[in-house]
């Protein structure tokens, strides 16, 4: 049995491996330009973030449909489920839908489709976070944030992704104000390749509970010392890291210093069909390549519950952290 865990840091849409892809473009006589799934692995080579975000963005082309975002989410569900997942919260790009005619109702009712039912199908609780895409406008992210109102019950918050250097958090300031008066909680990506001040203005000017990687915080002392005193959690993403090349080699990973430093680190997969791995991979390469012990394991399990944002259901939560606790590893 896997180490219990939470995920906190997946893109529903960087979950679509190549199978699933070519499925998909086949049911919606989408073509696809590459001949065969061993072509389009080959393609999963990036120099960095922007690109691995020209074909992810180029992939979505295949879902069309609420069939598709559900057979999407159940695809991860029950891979997350096999590697220990208890807990996901997930990301989603509506914009990237919008633009391309896929309606707001069709992506969140499709993904709900699986999700409202995951706890029995899958025995993994879910919660879902709407992300803002930070190379498109402040006004682009408004109206999706009011195209989403229909769609508040099942939304728990929302997030920031895309491209990060050049485009601050501070662009997205009303946004995430108005996001806030809707009782949306607030997360967003910074320090993934940005400078630390974008975690820093993440936190003062945008309000965010968690910062998704934030990896670049251990260049500011200053900093640090505020998010380990604040207790501000951190979604970090290691096989991410060496495949977007922020890292050289995992070995390298800043994750134990973090640990040191007493940072609220947790481990997550990102986009796991790109990035070759799941979150229980991330775990198993981390540990591995970096020299995690059981205790180390058993905290990144346990933070990643208390990161969680289930405020709204404690209940679970205790009953999460204490199969944690009484996890015995193999
Ligand atoms: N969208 C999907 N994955 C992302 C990442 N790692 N960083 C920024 N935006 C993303
Ligand atoms: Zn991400």
């Amino acid at each position: 049995m896997p180490l219990p865990k939470a995920e906190l840091h997946l893109h529903i849409e960087g979950t679509l491996e190549p199978e699933l892809a070519f499925a998909l473009a086949a049911r919606n006589g989408v073509t696809l330009p590459y001949a065969d799934t061993e072509e389009l692995r080959e393609a999963y080579r990036f120099d960095d973030l922007q690109s691995f975000l020209n074909l992810y963005y180029e992939l979505m082309a295949v879902l069309r449909t609420e069939r598709d975002f559900e057979d999407l989410a159940n695809a991860y569900l029950a891979r997350a489920a096999a590697q220990g997942v208890r807990h996901a919260e997930i990301f989603f790009d509506p914009q990237a839908h919008l633009a391309r005619g896929v309606a707001m109702g069709t992506v969140v009712e499709g993904l709900w489709r699986a999700l409202g039912r995951s706890e029995d199908n899958h025995g993994v609780s879910t919660r879902l976070i709407l992300c803002f895409l930070r190379d498109e406008s402040a006004e682009s992210a408004m109206e999706t944030l009011d195209a989403a109102k229909p769609y508040l019950d099942r939304i728990t918050g929302v997030g920031l992704d895309s491209a990060e250097v050049g485009h601050p958090p501070v662009k997205f300031r009303e946004v995430y104000e108005a996001a806030a008066a809707l009782g949306l909680r607030r997360v967003a990506h910074a320090g993934e390749e940005g400078p630390p001040q974008y975690v820093t203005e993440a936190l003062d000017v945008l309000g965010v509970e968690r910062v998704d990687h934030g990896l670049r915080c251990m260049e500011d002392a200053d900093l640090v010392e505020r998010l380990v005193r604040e207790r501000i959690p951190l979604t970090l993403c290691p096989l991410s890291n060496v495949r977007l090349r922020t890292v050289d080699v995992l070995a390298d990973h800043p994750l134990p210093a973090m640990l040191d430093a007493g940072l609220l680190c947790t481990v997550n997969s990102d986009d796991p069909a790109y990035f070759g791995g799941y979150v229980g991979d991330n775990f198993d390469a981390a540990a591995s390549a970096l020299g995690l012990g059981e205790d180390r394991l058993r905290e990144l399990a346990r933070n990643s519950f208390l990161a969680s944002f289930l405020e709204d259901d404690e209940e679970l939560r205790s009953r999460y952290l204490a199969e944690v606790e009484a996890y015995e590893f193999p």
